[in-house]
């Protein structure tokens, strides 16, 4: 039986991406790698294994000796953690990414996928939905290593063959785990404090806009992607790709709609400096020509979803 690996499963995407490939391809057939010790609850139902991206042997062996054809590598550190230590990102976020890059070169692994994010952008790219081909000068460590991972991805396409596969995600909204250390971390957050009744406290300012996806559209478009035939897929760094784009200040009043008392206040931090160089809008014409992109939530259908959903009792596992 042909495998598929997902490293990093047990974060944001991972706990959703696994279970919806388990549906498709079968529960043995999938399986969940990540640094933690123990399997989330939501991934114990079929194969998990503790492993370390940056351990290159033990991933090589590991993937060679078990028949894995297809990695989603999604272990990172994301922009505003990727900030405090950034030499250690740096290190994350590029050496995984050679050591699948290389196995693919090498035939024993058929199809990558790698997430690259709006953070590529950079305060001279146009913020307005912003093309495809377009500026990029990034000021963050993340978004120097998603950018230069792009370039990689390009490289091993066209002088190795090899079938990599990019989405530059907007910021993902979910419920079933928390995020990981993003500047786009608050329109989740926000919807806890809303459930608890706590006043929020947004460390972005009211007016920044930036885009953002529901996870459902994220796994989709995922496995769309990858899913799509080879003559459909013409960029191999990385598709844009949109959602829907909003501001504190609008997500916030969405939320009243349902919750009326619901009050949110602003104290900007460092990752404001992050947001103001990221796009506020994202052109993603090509994934809708070539492989027929198309978001379902809107910003309404994303709120009234996320506090249908939202469980109190998982900020519980934040120390855990
Ligand atoms: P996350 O932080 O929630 O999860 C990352 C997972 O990787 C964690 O479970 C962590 O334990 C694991 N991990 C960390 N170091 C590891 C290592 N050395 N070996 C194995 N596993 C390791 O992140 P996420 O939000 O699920 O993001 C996944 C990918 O998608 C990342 O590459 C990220 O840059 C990208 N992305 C995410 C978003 C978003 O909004 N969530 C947006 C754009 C791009
Ligand atoms: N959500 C991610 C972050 O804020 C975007 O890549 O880091």
């Amino acid at each position: 039986m042909s495998k598929t690996l997902i490293i990093g499963a047990a974060g944001q995407i991972g706990t959703e991406l696994v279970l919806e490939l388990r549906n498709r391809k079968g529960t043995e057939a999938v399986i969940a790698g990540d640094l933690k010790e123990s399997c989330p609850e939501a991934l114990r139902g079929g194969p998990y294994v503790q492993m370390d991206a940056l351990k290159r042997e033990e991933v090589r062996n590991y993937i060679i000796e078990n028949g894995v054809k297809e990695v989603y590598l999604l272990a990172a550190l994301l922009s505003a953690t990727a900030e405090k230590n950034p030499a250690f990102a740096w290190e994350l976020n590029m050496e995984g990414l050679f050591t699948i890059l290389d196995l693919a070169k090498e035939g024993h692994v058929e199809k990558i996928f790698w997430p690259s994010s709006i953070a590529v952008f950079g305060p001279t790219t146009p913020q307005i939905n912003t093309p495809q081909l377009t500026i990029m000068e990034p000021t963050t460590v993340y978004g120097i290593s998603k950018q230069t991972g792009e370039r990689w991805c390009e490289y091993y396409y066209n002088n190795y063959g090899v079938d990599v596969r990019s989405i530059r995600y907007p910021g993902l909204i979910s419920y079933t785990s928390l995020p990981g250390g993003g500047t786009t971390d608050y329109a989740v957050d926000i919807f806890y404090q809303a459930k608890l009744g706590n006043e929020f406290s947004c460390f972005l300012k009211e007016d920044t806009a930036l885009p953002m996806m529901y996870m459902e559209d994220a796994i989709r478009a995922t496995i769309e992607l990858m899913e799509a035939p080879k003559e459909k897929i013409d960029i191999r760094s990385s598709y844009n790709l949109s959602g829907c784009s909003f501001t504190p200040k609008e997500i916030a009043g969405e939320i009243t709609k349902h919750i009326p008392d619901f009050k949110i206040s602003y104290a900007p931090d460092f990752r404001q400096s992050i947001a103001d160089t990221w796009p506020g809008s994202i052109d993603d014409s090509q994934a809708r020509n070539q492989w027929g992109w198309k978001e379902r939530f809107n910003l309404e259908m994303l709120v009234k979803t996320m506090l249908e959903n939202v469980n109190v009792d998982l900020l519980k596992t934040i120390s855990s």
